[in-house]
């Protein structure tokens, strides 16, 4: 077991996320106060959940993608997740957490039933490549948002491996972004062109 939980920073936390202080219920909901360190370890469990979803989608959009490029693409970025949920693993190891799996990262589901139903309602197509981006790039903001924040809180934590551990993830999302964002270009080239050869 690792070192990170040693300092003054960590010793509040590594996996307590007991509610304390509850308050009055508003809406049926108890209001509870939360430490930092609890919403660190909320959120590391929020992105577990959501790269485990991934990692089973990942496979159905390179199947459904038209382009070569934007096959290799979600391939590669298949192999990129599986590493990125070993990291979180490693992080959760370091912070002794456990039942990772207790939490369902409900944005994701919406992003990657998104992408389901472009690959349900449209026929292949650069078109259908294009919405499969986009898609994608919602896919990755949100991950670039989750491990951004996360990189910052674990630096306020005082969790210097993990935040390391962290921003090599977040540069690998900022990193397929950017390569999603280049396919796009060609893809939306190409769609344009065969719309343009079919009205005229
Ligand atoms: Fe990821």
């Amino acid at each position: 077991m690792s070192t990170e939980a040693s300092s003054p920073a960590k010793k509040q936390g590594a996996a307590q996320v007991q509610n304390t202080n509850g308050r009055k219920p508003v809406g049926g909901k108890e209001k509870v106060s939360k430490t930092l360190n609890e919403l660190f370890v909320e959120e590391l469990r929020n992105i577990y959940s959501a790269e485990l979803q991934l990692l089973e989608a990942l496979p159905e959009m390179a199947k459904a993608a038209y382009s070569e490029d934007l096959q290799d693409a979600f391939e590669f970025h298949h192999q990129q997740t599986k590493r990125q949920v070993e990291r979180i693993e490693k992080i959760a190891d370091r912070l002794r957490m456990s039942k990772m799996e207790e939490s369902t990262c409900k944005a994701m589901q919406w992003l990657i039933a998104e992408c389901v139903q472009v690959i349900e309602r449209f026929e292949e197509s650069p078109v259908r490549d294009s919405a499969l981006i986009i898609g994608a790039q919602k896919i990755e903001h949100y991950e670039i948002a989750s491990y951004g924040s996360l990189r910052e809180l674990a630096d306020v934590l005082g969790y210097a491996k993990i935040a390391e551990l962290l921003d090599r993830t977040l540069e690998e999302e900022e990193t397929i972004d950017k390569n999603l964002s280049l396919i796009a270009q060609d893809i939306n080239d190409d769609a344009y062109e065969l719309e343009h050869e079919k009205v005229y």
